[in-house]
């Protein structure tokens, strides 16, 4: 990093969705605070972005997210009760959500779309490079991503977006990117992008995962994006404008290899608390054997028709 360059130190993470695909569960609680294991998923996201020196982070909430404020502040009644126990364990976890980083709220106001979230952020990020953390894909905290993307980003000067390989027929489910190679492996030159293109219309099967660094230009862009995909205002179409203008220092990709998890609809939710579960040292040993066992008796199960259907209309 070269010591001219100012740092980066603020996130932004969107999370206003309404969570519909939880329902129930999301009826009066934030899809965020849904538990993923024993921390609410956000909670994972927050240490991430702390673990890379952000420790300024803005949300964008929509209603009935009180939670969300609720658990990054102390909760005293508890403290005290814990304290009074000599219970630390509990208590330093119960802590440690609230020591991670100053966090600010802000609201969407309408649902327009996650560009529209971002912008929300304007005020708060002023002229700096900020990174924008997406709360349904959770990075293995094994794996470094979003260093290696502020690092890039400080080195380049340029905007920065994490891809990822996903198969042919999920790439509909994401942004996804045309790029050329660039003398380091692990970064590509982004070429073009476009949100959730059907298989045969997609420029490569890699996948945007939500991780961003994003310089403030992203604003003016932004502020001019007419809805896109789904009627939403898409960073996706802001970012493809960068991409597109060779004198704004363009877009690069860092290309992540390891473990991500994604919590954004029930069953991948569900196989992102199993495969955490699993891989913790005070869980995984219980689990596993009772995982094995399971799986050895479940009985073949092809889709049936209607469910087949349902997957198809869903791809389309
Ligand atoms: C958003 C972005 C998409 C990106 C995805 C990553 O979509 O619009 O470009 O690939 O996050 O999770 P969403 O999943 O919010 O519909």
């Amino acid at each position: 990093m070269r010591d001219n360059i100012a740092p980066i130190t603020k996130a932004v993470i969107p999370a206003a969705g309404l969570g519909t695909r939880f329902l129930p569960a999301t009826k009066a609680m934030p899809k965020e605070m849904l538990p993923v294991v024993d921390k609410p998923a956000i909670q994972y996201v927050v240490e991430e972005a702390a673990a890379s020196g952000l420790d300024d982070i803005l949300m964008i909430i929509g209603r009935n997210k009180n939670a969300l404020a609720n658990h990054f502040d102390r909760v005293t009644e508890l403290e005290i009760a814990l304290e009074k126990k000599g219970d630390h364990t509990k208590l330093s976890r119960v802590n440690h959500s609230n020591t991670l980083a100053d966090i600010h709220f802000v609201r969407q106001g309408d649902p327009l779309g996650l560009g529209h979230a971002v912008l929300r952020s304007r005020k708060h990020i002023g002229d700096e490079s900020f990174a924008v953390l997406l709360g349904d894909d959770l990075i293995d905290e094994r794996d470094e991503l979003l260093t290696p993307m502020i690092e890039e980003s400080q080195r380049r000067q340029t905007t920065i977006i994490a891809l990822m390989e996903v198969p042919a027929e999920s790439i509909h489910l994401y942004g996804c990117a045309a790029v050329e190679e660039t003398d380091d492996p692990n970064v590509v030159r982004v070429t073009g992008l476009v949100e959730k293109p059907s298989a045969e219309d997609a420029p490569s099967n890699l996948a945007i995962i939500g991780r961003y660094v994003l310089r403030p230009e992203i604003f003016d862009i932004l502020e001019v994006t007419p809805p896109g995909k789904g009627g939403e205002i898409q960073l996706t179409d802001a970012l493809q404008v960068l991409a597109a203008d060779e004198t704004s220092g363009g877009v690069y990709g860092v290309v992540f290899k390891g473990r991500r998890y994604d919590t954004g609809d029930r069953v991948d939710y569900i196989k992102s608390v199993l495969q955490l579960a699993l891989a913790r040292e005070d869980l995984g040993p219980e689990l596993a054997p009772w995982v094995r066992q399971l799986a050895a008796g479940l009985p073949e199960h092809p889709l049936a028709d209607e469910e087949k259907e349902l997957l198809e209309e869903m791809a389309n």
